[in-house]
């Protein structure tokens, strides 16, 4: 049987670093008032990589796919899919994927975006998993990548304090032995209001609102109840246990979320990977980012069961379950 296996990963945060306290004076400055209590104890978050102006997720993905290369032990030119999922692409067009490329000094393998917002990830994974196992590539690599920061209004204290910026990827490989085990995607485009960037450049010009706007007790109900369903359903597709996962990796949105579906899945905290106190929301890089850093501190180890999970705008949600 024909399976495909992550065989390397990597991550790339922007090196500036913005704590909590940071941005509480940055939001003072402007008569807005947040705190580090305030952030920490509704979300989790302490601190977020934010990139300079001018850096762009094309920049932040490529230094991830080389580590994940190098974690792969195999050169670029074997790559003959890049699927980058980002909502805060370079350009509108060509696609980051393609930029990707240009940059990793290779040509002639398929290369797109995926746009699922907080669930791209999850969403590019499934797609090189369907290509893979279908004959059309054998080594994919699968980015997140977003400089998040360039479409937050600063002015909006609700949303800036939630995200950040960063950039995570992962090879993935045509294998003999058990990789990804299933998946399971999922939209409602009727809730597309709770959680948008409503704008959009047309005729030469921004028409409309160009920043992240959110309902956000909206959004923190509906990700609970879609991702503990959507655990529930890809863990009984691949013919386990809720039991027989050893790590979840969710997206990294908020630690109440994140600790509200673990209770409810029977899932004890020292198995939940969470990387968002040091990262915030990175969006669509979040969960390869979280994936990275938890097989670099070696708790993610050759063959253990892992459930990655994403959710966000659209709305969208899924997961993927792999043997690693
Ligand atoms: C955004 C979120 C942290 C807000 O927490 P909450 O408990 O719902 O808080 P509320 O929005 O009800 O706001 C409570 C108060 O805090 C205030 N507040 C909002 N942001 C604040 C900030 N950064 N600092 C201080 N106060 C803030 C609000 O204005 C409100 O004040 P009021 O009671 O005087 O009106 C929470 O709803 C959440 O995490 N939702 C999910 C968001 C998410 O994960 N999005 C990404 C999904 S991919």
């Amino acid at each position: 049987m024909l399976y495909t296996k992550i065989i390397g990963t990597g991550g790339y945060l922007p090196p500036r670093i913005v704590s909590n306290d940071d941005l509480a004076v940055q939001l003072a400055e402007q008569g807005l008032e947040t705190s580090d209590q305030w952030i920490t104890e509704r979300t989790g978050i302490r601190q977020r990589h934010i990139a300079d102006k001018g850096m762009t997720s094309s920049q932040l993905g490529t230094q991830a796919a080389r580590l994940a290369l190098a974690d792969a032990g195999i050169d670029a030119s074997e790559i003959d899919l890049i699927i980058v999922a980002t909502s805060t692409p370079d350009h509108i067009f060509p696609s980051t994927a393609c930029l990707i490329q240009d940059q990793l000094g290779i040509s002639g393998g398929a290369a797109f975006d995926v746009q699922a917002v907080c669930s791209g990830f999850v969403y590019a994974l499934t797609t090189a998993d369907a290509l893979i196992k279908s004959g059309i590539a054998n080594n994919a690599l699968v980015i997140g990548a977003e400089v998040f920061s360039s479409i937050l209004d600063w002015k909006d204290r609700g949303t800036c304090v939630l995200f950040g910026d960063g950039a995570g990827a992962v090879v993935l490989s045509k294998s003999s032995e058990p990789g990804i085990l299933a998946a399971q995607l999922n939209a409602d485009g009727s809730q597309h209001g709770i959680l948008c960037t409503a704008g959009n450049v047309s005729y030469g010009e921004v028409v409309g609102d160009p920043f992240l706007r959110m309902d956000g007790q909206a959004v923190f109900k509906f990700a609970v109840n879609a991702l503990t369903k959507s655990a529930q359903n890809v863990t009984a597709k691949a013919q386990l246990e809720l039991s027989e996962i050893d790590w979840m990796v969710p997206h990294q949105a908020n630690v109440r979320i994140i600790n509200f579906i673990g209770r409810k899945l029977g899932m004890p905290t020292e198995k939940v990977v969470v990387t968002l106190d040091k990262h915030a929301n990175t969006s669509a890089a979040s969960v390869p980012l979280a994936l990275d850093a938890a097989r670099k501190d070696g708790r993610i180890q050759a063959g253990n069961v892992v459930l990655m999970q994403g959710v966000g705008g659209g709305f969208t949600w899924g997961s993927v379950l792999a043997r690693m």
